[in-house]
């Protein structure tokens, strides 16, 4: 199954799933029906309590998750929270709450339909706190270094590539900031048909990992202290193949308080072509002499473009033969 198309089967899922009006019924994270029990109802099942649910404008609660890691969170006061894959917005409200004015909860989804929602459900319920972005959980639209937590409910499962989600995560949190999801895995082995199934995979099952290979990616992409905090069988319309096969997990991992995600700064060279004259030019991997693609060979780095130009002037001199 191609990455793409898995996306778009997700988007499509989702987006009609936002569209709809209805606050009565719910679609469920695993459901095929489009119409299930009310989505409250879901959100309680799933962990949520009556305050919790309470507490958030209505319109947010979509009965999509699989967990409740806010609740495992411990939120603090002023912190900056990251919600990946924030749907309708329950968690991003919950969190926006918990962290009060001086705080942030930025919220990402992909589906420009959900963005749309929860855009909508923050400035009619006049929350200032929140900010929701369209973008992929695998490319985070957010800078290095500026999140103290990371939440998700049900989303990594969703997403092909999971070390690069879990990278992205890392990369945007501060040192010392953890992470904490909800998210539904394996035990053992999904029959071959449910693994190529597209409604399997937006119903969050055939995107699934076996939990130890789960925790695995989270540990590659340099997490530390990775703790299952608590795991249930997922039994929301999972279907008789399936019972016993799905977990829902709530885990938690840091990010060391000496890592550093290296800074990736552009740096200025000068570049040399047969019979040509030397070019300046920025890049942010440092080029070698053999494999820059555009140039024979480079020279730098230089601090500044003056003394790159300095430089070349230098080499016209030499060039010239000094006379
Ligand atoms: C099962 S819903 C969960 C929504 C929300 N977290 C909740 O608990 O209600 C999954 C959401 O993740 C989004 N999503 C799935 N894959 C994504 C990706 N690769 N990047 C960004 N968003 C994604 C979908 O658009 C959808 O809104």
């Amino acid at each position: 199954m191609e990455n793409e198309k898995i996306k778009e089967h997700v988007k499509k899922r989702y987006g009609e799933i936002a569209k709809t009006e209805c606050s009565s019924c719910s679609s469920g994270c695993c459901s095929s029906s489009s119409c299930g029990p009310p989505p409250q109802y879901v959100a309680w099942k799933l962990g949520y309590s009556p305050d919790d649910i309470e507490g958030v404008p209505e319109d947010s609660v979509l009965g999509l998750g699989c967990g409740n890691p806010v609740a495992l969170a411990s939120l603090k006061e002023g912190e900056t929270v990251l919600d990946l894959g924030s749907g309708g917005g329950i968690d991003v409200f919950l969190a926006a709450n918990k962290v009060g004015p001086q705080g942030k909860v930025i919220g990402v989804d992909m589906t420009q339909e959900m963005v749309t929602r929860a855009k909508a459900t923050a400035s009619k319920h006049g929350y200032t706190n929140v900010e929701f972005r369209l973008g992929e959980i695998e490319a985070l639209p957010v800078e290095d270094e500026t999140v103290d937590v990371i939440i998700s409910n049900c989303v990594i499962n969703l997403a092909p590539d999971k070390l690069k989600v879990f990278q992205e995560a890392y990369r945007v949190l501060k040192p010392n900031g953890r992470l904490m999801v909800s998210d539904l895995v394996t035990e053992g082995e999904l029959p071959e048909a449910v693994r190529k199934s597209f409604d399997a995979w937006a119903g969050c099952i055939a995107g699934a990992l076996e939990k130890g290979e789960y925790l695995d990616k989270i540990k590659q992409a340099g997490f530390e202290n990775i703790k299952v905090v608590s795991g249930k069988p997922y039994t929301i319309d999972v279907s008789q193949e399936l019972k016993g096969k799905i977990t829902s997990i709530q885990v938690e991992a840091y990010k060391s308080s000496q890592a550093h995600t290296p800074k990736v700064q552009s740096e200025i060279f000068v570049g040399f072509k047969e019979n040509k004259k030397p070019e300046i030019f920025k890049t942010d991997t440092r080029p070698t002499k053999i494999t820059h693609p555009q140039y024979d060979f480079a020279h730098g780095p230089f601090k500044s473009i003056e003394d790159a130009e300095v430089y070349i002037n230098s080499m016209k001199g030499l060039a010239c033969g000094n006379g």
